[in-house]
């Protein structure tokens, strides 16, 4: 079950990292254009956004079952908060940024192209944290 719960948990990290990554490149190709991104491309950066939320909530699920398995527990240590802390940004702005495209695309005008440059800022920040808490969290 351990194993299975890592595996997941190194998968949606991928995952995670790949959408923020892949979106954070094309977002900044359109801005240096100063263009916006065709609708199909809007659509595009929706799925994204549905796979890089559909990660964060994998991670949640998986690293809480890991916590429980192998330390019986979340109070493992300082760094682990700290980790958590990153893992709680990165759900919050994903889901917020969901809900943005989303309700862009049903009013039928393109995100605001600002606020998503700031948001994908912020999530890398999340990501940051979370893995530079897990590596200190983890080493012995
Ligand atoms: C953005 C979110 C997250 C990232 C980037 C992330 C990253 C990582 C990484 C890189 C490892 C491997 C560490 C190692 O084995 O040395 C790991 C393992 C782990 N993570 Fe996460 N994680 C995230 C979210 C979470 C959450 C939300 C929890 C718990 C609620 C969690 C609990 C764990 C546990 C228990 C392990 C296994 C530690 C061990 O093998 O002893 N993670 N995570």
């Amino acid at each position: 079950m351990e194993v299975v719960l890592k595996i997941l948990h190194f998968f949606s990290i991928l995952f995670a990292g790949g959408v923020t990554v892949g979106s954070g490149v094309i977002q900044a190709a359109y801005l240096r254009a100063g263009e916006a991104p065709p609708p199909y491309i809007g659509k595009a950066f929706a799925l994204l956004g549905y796979i890089g939320l559909g990660s964060i909530v994998a991670l949640w699920v998986t690293g809480i079952g890991l916590s429980y398995l192998i330390y019986g527990g979340m109070a493992i240590n300082g760094a682990f908060h700290v980790k958590l802390l990153g893992a709680a940004i990165v759900l919050g702005i994903s889901a917020y940024a969901n809900l943005h495209v989303h309700q862009a695309i049903k009013a039928k005008r393109p995100p605001n192209a600002a606020l998503m440059k700031r948001l994908v800022q912020s999530g890398r920040l999340g990501l940051v944290l979370a893995i530079g808490g897990a590596a200190v969290a983890f080493s012995g």
